[in-house]
């Protein structure tokens, strides 16, 4: 308009009783971003003299929405400090009007195009399972130029194998757990030949493990007369909830949601009755995993208990270990104890035996041989969810000496070759006398006998040793073999 050509000096130059307000200009940023603060000014050149002029901002034909206020006296530019939200955005503008005055004309200012920049990330899903594809978008509005930056958790995350970055979006391919949490882009652009950083919202992604085959297993609880198994069903992963489904063959006999990955239900059941297969179902929502199908049997502890052993031997064939086998003849949930001295073994590290427990129904005591594992041995067999069911082996003394003592089959064994020998030597001579040959039975015992005596010998000391009792023994062979 022609008055704003005037300075503003001249203004003084009309009338007071003709006032006119020129047309005001307004200033600031084209581009901004939000939760952002800057300042917008609004300036008059033409004004009267004397009056308080009211400043207002607006968005242009939006008069009901007043985004900002600031009054000049004597032509003081107006300043309107704006913290950005997205309804700024569009086309701006000042009106100026004569605050106590109605006979001046309010003036408009010409529009200001205002881009309000807001950094949204988005995802189409914000929940799925694992495998699939996770995208990304970091949103600034169309048009504006900017580089990005991708957070995790708080944490820059870069480009891997399965994560690329690709403008304006983020893409992970094969995703697993590991790729849930909060994600947030960051925009940079420079503006006003500044740079600016803006951080967008936050968008939780979480990302699913499927659940995994579960597996079963279960326990016998006796409660006064009534016993019931309680079976637990486990998956190693998968996020949960879970719901597990336990069926007998086709029959649904418990359903529960956890939010865990582990499970137990309680089956009432009898002892030694076949109660069906049991399977476990587990899933969470993307899948079925099924447990392998498990025989509800509980076979209650049955004697007879046995007990038997076995050794290892060291140097000079001496007994260093021995091997105690404990088994009951029936039994699906066998608890074994071994005693020594009637006194309980308990399973204790470190010290000088140890128990393995074998499936279904044995258990084996090692030892060491030494002074302290001289003593009667036993074990008992009982029942894991009752322990009045204990039932004994017979006992079995051990020490040193019984475990290096000749075994009595051996020298069995020996005597009844040798009874062999002179059977058959003495046949020999029979059949030499009917042929005169009679002075052949000396000769041909010595020579059968005296190597025989060093062969028994040779082997009675390596596999007796010294001890007083086989070189009786010993002597007693030798002296019957003379
Ligand atoms: C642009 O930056 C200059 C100086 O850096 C500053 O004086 C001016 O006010 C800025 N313009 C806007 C619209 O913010
Ligand atoms: C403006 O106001 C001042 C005092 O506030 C007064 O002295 C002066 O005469 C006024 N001028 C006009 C043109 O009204
Ligand atoms: C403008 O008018 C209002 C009443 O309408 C009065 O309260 C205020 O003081 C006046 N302001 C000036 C600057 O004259
Ligand atoms: C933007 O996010 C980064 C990373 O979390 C952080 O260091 C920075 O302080 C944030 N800036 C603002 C303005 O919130
Ligand atoms: C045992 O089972 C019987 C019959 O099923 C029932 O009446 C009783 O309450 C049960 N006892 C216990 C301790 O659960
Ligand atoms: C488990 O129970 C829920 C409600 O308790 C039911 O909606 C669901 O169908 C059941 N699942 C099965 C496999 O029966
Ligand atoms: C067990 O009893 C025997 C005697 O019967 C004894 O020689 C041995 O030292 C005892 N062993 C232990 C470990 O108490
Ligand atoms: C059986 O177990 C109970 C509880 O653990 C215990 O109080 C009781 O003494 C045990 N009985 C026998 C014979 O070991």
């Amino acid at each position: 308009s022609a008055f704003s050509l005037f300075p503003s000096g001249l203004s003084s130059c009309y009338e007071d009783n003709n006032p006119v307000l020129g047309r005001p200009q307004l200033f600031g940023p084209s581009e901004a971003l939000v939760k952002k603060a800057l300042d917008f000014y609004c300036e008059l050149s033409v004004y009267p003299k004397n009056e308080t002029i009211l400043l207002q901002l607006f968005r242009e034909g939006d008069r009901s929405k007043l985004l900002g206020v600031s009054t000049s006296l004597d032509g003081a530019r107006g300043v309107f400090p704006i913290l950005f939200k997205t309804f700024h955005d569009g086309n701006l503008e000042c009106v100026a009007s004569a605050q106590n005055n109605t006979s001046v004309e309010p003036s408009v200012s010409s529009v200001h195009r205002l881009r309000v920049i807001e950094v949204r990330v988005s995802s189409e899903k914000t929940e799925f399972f694992e495998g699939s594809t996770l995208e990304l978008r970091c949103d600034l509005g169309e048009g504006t130029y900017a580089t990005y930056k991708w957070f995790l958790d708080g944490k820059q995350i870069s480009e891997t194998r399965y994560r690329y970055f690709n403008e304006s979006f983020l893409q992970v391919f094969r995703t697993s757990s590991k790729d849930s949490g909060s994600y947030m882009c960051m925009a940079q652009n420079s503006y006003n030949k500044t740079i600016f950083h803006s951080n967008s919202s936050v968008v939780n992604i979480t990302v699913k493990d499927v659940v995994s085959t579960p597996s079963i297993s279960f326990n016998v609880l006796k409660e006064d007369w009534n016993y019931s198994a309680l079976l637990s069903c486990h998956s190693q992963r998968g996020t949960p909830p879970v719901t597990f489904t336990l069926y007998n063959r086709d029959e649904l006999i418990g359903n529960t949601t956890e939010e865990d990955r582990s499970t137990t239900f309680t089956v009432p059941i009898e002892l030694g009755k076949h109660m069906g297969w049991l399977q476990c179902r587990a899933d969470n929502g993307d899948q079925t995993a099924y447990s392998h199908w498990m025989p509800l049997l509980v076979e209650p502890v049955q004697g007879p208990v046995t007990l038997h052993y076995d050794y290892d031997t060291g140097q000079n064939y001496a007994v260093v270990g021995v091997r105690f086998y404990c088994n009951a003849s029936k039994g699906s949930h066998v608890k074994f104890e071994w005693f020594l001295n009637k006194t309980l073994l308990p399973d204790v590290p470190g010290s000088f035996y140890r128990v393995v427990d074998e499936a279904p129904a044995r258990s084996i005591l090692l030892f060491t041989v030494g002074r302290s594992s001289a003593g009667t041995y036993h074990c008992e067999a009982s029942d894991e969810f009752d322990n009045t069911t204990a039932i004994s082996s017979r006992r079995k003394y051990l020490d040193k000496e019984v475990l290096n003592r000749l075994p009595d089959v051996v020298v069995a064994v020996v005597f009844g070759c040798f009874s062999l020998m002179i059977i058959m030597v003495c046949v020999c001579c029979g059949i030499s006398i009917v042929y005169s040959k009679i002075s052949c039975f000396t000769s041909e015992m010595k020579k059968m006998t005296a190597a025989y005596e060093e062969d028994l010998a040779s082997y009675l000391l390596s596999e007796v040793g010294s001890t007083q009792l086989h070189l009786l023994k010993y002597m007693y062979l030798s002296n019957f073999l003379k």
